[in-house]
Order: C-alpha cells, then sequence, then structure tokens
C-alpha cells in the first residue's frame, strides 16, 4: 500500500497544479498585478491537503465517467482557491499580522496590504466561477457551489477567524476550542470530502460516514497546526513559528499542553479511519491522507 500510495499522491498533486494552471486566470490577463498576486497566493507550494481529500473522495464512487473528472478538478482548485484566499487574509497585518507563507513572502509583503486584500475577494469569487462553468450535472453543480459557499462563510471558515480574532488574550474553555477549530479548518476539509462525494453522487450513508471521518480530521489538523507552531522551526514550516504565543493565541497547546494535544491528534486520526470501514479498500487513499495529515512534521 505504501508504494502505491506514494504514486496515487504524485499523480494527484500533479493533477492539482494542472488543474490550477488551467483554471486560474493567466498572469496576462488585465489587471496583470492583480492576477500575478493571484497565482502568487494560489500556486506557492502548499501540501494541497484539500484538494487531495476531493480526490480521496472522488475515488469512492462506482463509475469512471469524464464529466465526474471535470467536478473533481473543479472542486480541488475551487476548494484550493478558497483555502489560498484565507491564509492571505489570516496573514495581513489586522489579522495574524505573518511575513512568511510557504516559505516566501506573504502576499501583502510581496505585494502591498490592498493588493493581498483584492487578492482574497477574487480567489473567493473564482472559486464559484468554477464550480458554477464545470461542466458537470447542473444538480452536482448547484449541490457543490452550495456546499462551498456554507463552509467558507460566517457559519464555516470565515466565522472560526472571527471567533480566532475574538478569542486573542482570553481563555476558551475545551469545547469553545474545539468549536473555533472546527469552523475555522474543519469546515472546509469537511467539505473538500462532501465535494468529492458530490461528485461521484455517494449515498447518505456513505456521506455520513464521510463527514464522521472529516469532522475527526479537521480537528486533528488544527491541533497537529498547533503542535507545530510550538515546537517546529520557521524554515521547516515555511510559515513563522511561535506566532500562536507571540499573538496571544489559545490553542490546544497552551490550553490542554502539548502532550494531550499530541494524544488528541492520535486518537483523533483513529476516529477518522475507524469511519472508512464500510468503503473496504477503497478508502485506502483517505486512510493514507489521515496518516499523512497527523504524522506530518514527525
Ligand atoms: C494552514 O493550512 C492553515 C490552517 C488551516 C491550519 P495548511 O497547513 O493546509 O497550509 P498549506 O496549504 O499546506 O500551505
Ligand atoms: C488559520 O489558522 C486558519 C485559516 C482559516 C487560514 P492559523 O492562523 O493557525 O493558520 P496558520 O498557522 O497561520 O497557517
Ligand atoms: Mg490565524
Ligand atoms: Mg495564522
Ligand atoms: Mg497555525
Amino acid at each position: 500500500m505504501a508504494v502505491q500510495f506514494q504514486e496515487w499522491l504524485s499523480a494527484h498533486s500533479a493533477r492539482t497544479e494542472l488543474a490550477l494552471e488551467v483554471l486560474l486566470d493567466s498572469d496576462q490577463t488585465t489587471p496583470r498585478r492583480l492576477h500575478e498576486a493571484m497565482r502568487y497566493a494560489a500556486q506557492g507550494g502548499g501540501k494541497r491537503i484539500r484538494p487531495l481529500l476531493v480526490y480521496a473522495a472522488g475515488g469512492l464512487g462506482d463509475e469512471k465517467d469524464p464529466a465526474i473528472e471535470v467536478a473533481l478538478d473543479a472542486a480541488a482548485v475551487a476548494i484550493e482557491c478558497i483555502h489560498a484566499y484565507s491564509l492571505v487574509h489570516d496573514d495581513l497585518p489586522c489579522m495574524d499580522n505573518d511575513d512568511l507563507r510557504r516559505g516566501r513572502p506573504t502576499v501583502h509583503k510581496a505585494f502591498d496590504e490592498a493588493t493581498a486584500l483584492l487578492v482574497g475577494d477574487a480567489l473567493q469569487t473564482r472559486a464559484f466561477e468554477i464550480l458554477a462553468n464545470a461542466d458537470c450535472s447542473a444538480d452536482c453543480r448547484l449541490l457543490m457551489i452550495s456546499a462551498l459557499a456554507a463552509a467558507s462563510g460566517s457559519r464555516g471558515m470565515a466565522g472560526g477567524q472571527a471567533i480566532d480574532l475574538d478569542s486573542v488574550g482570553k481563555k476558551l474553555d475545551l469545547g469553545g476550542l474545539q468549536q473555533m477549530h472546527a469552523m475555522k479548518t474543519g469546515a472546509l476539509l469537511s467539505c473538500a470530502v462532501e465535494l468529492g462525494g458530490i461528485a461521484v453522487d455517494l449515498n447518505a450513508v456513505q456521506m455520513t460516514c464521510l463527514k464522521n471521518y472529516s469532522q475527526a480530521l479537521g480537528l486533528a489538523f488544527q491541533i497537529v497546526d498547533d503542535v507545530l507552531d510550538a515546537t517546529a522551526d520557521s524554515q521547516t514550516l515555511g510559515k513563522t513559528a511561535g506566532k500562536d504565543a507571540a499573538n496571544d493565541k489559545p490553542t490546544y497547546v497552551t490550553l490542554m499542553g502539548l502532550d494531550y494535544a499530541q494524544k488528541q491528534a492520535k486518537q483523533l486520526q483513529a476516529e477518522a479511519i475507524a469511519s472508512l470501514e464500510i468503503f473496504g479498500d477503497k478508502g485506502q487513499a483517505l486512510k493514507a491522507l489521515a496518516l499523512l495529515v497527523v504524522n506530518r512534521g514527525k
């Protein structure tokens, strides 16, 4: 399986980069500086976990159909555009005030703050345009648009970011911290597998199992992000280490301690993997991604 997954990973990582290259506007499009900055934000590396989750969930279907492959590429790029926009805004001086992202200067440093704001705006709308124009069934397009909008907005990622900013210098209880993590990070990760499931028309029971998987994985993902912020160096992370402590953010590490946080991530990883049982061998890529996410940085 390890060798097979490595092949799957490199094929689908390459597929993500190609789909981004094709579906993003060229940097020659007017206004050039904005389009150049959008490409800088979306194409500058990153683990591409969300697109990989789209493709892995898309692998659970029974059929091979060109319209499904189109839907999966559109979903992979759309969710990465939303994610890239969330990072550009997260790094702004009015939010986390970070200079380093994916091993390079953040968008507001490489360009300027107003451009970074517009890059976020424009990547967000491009995401929905890509889904609306995907050459798959109208039902599939509508379900994907609705799912991505819900996960990105005030009840999902943007809402979680609002709680994050409101929590600076405060002590959240564990429930509050979990809710913040589920919204700011979990919502988009869950949406990634949901989009894959929509594209291949999984049934309600399968979608529920996927939801259980992605909710556990989403929380584990942000716990690991909190742990790495406190334990890894900036070069390894490609973003500024120790930023949560410097910004006085409540995290899993500050609230529960490093040891508990690491154990909790492992426990959630096991829960995520257990939710895949009904998929049998077809769930292997999702399982391997759960292992990758929680074991990264080790
Ligand atoms: C970082 O996400 C922000 C969080 C939601 C924790 P990733 O760790 O997926 O960042 P990239 O895309 O690999 O740069
Ligand atoms: C950000 O969480 C989550 C987003 C919605 C972007 P963090 O602020 O912890 O992400 P990093 O550590 O800067 O990548
Ligand atoms: Mg933040
Ligand atoms: Mg941040
Ligand atoms: Mg972080």
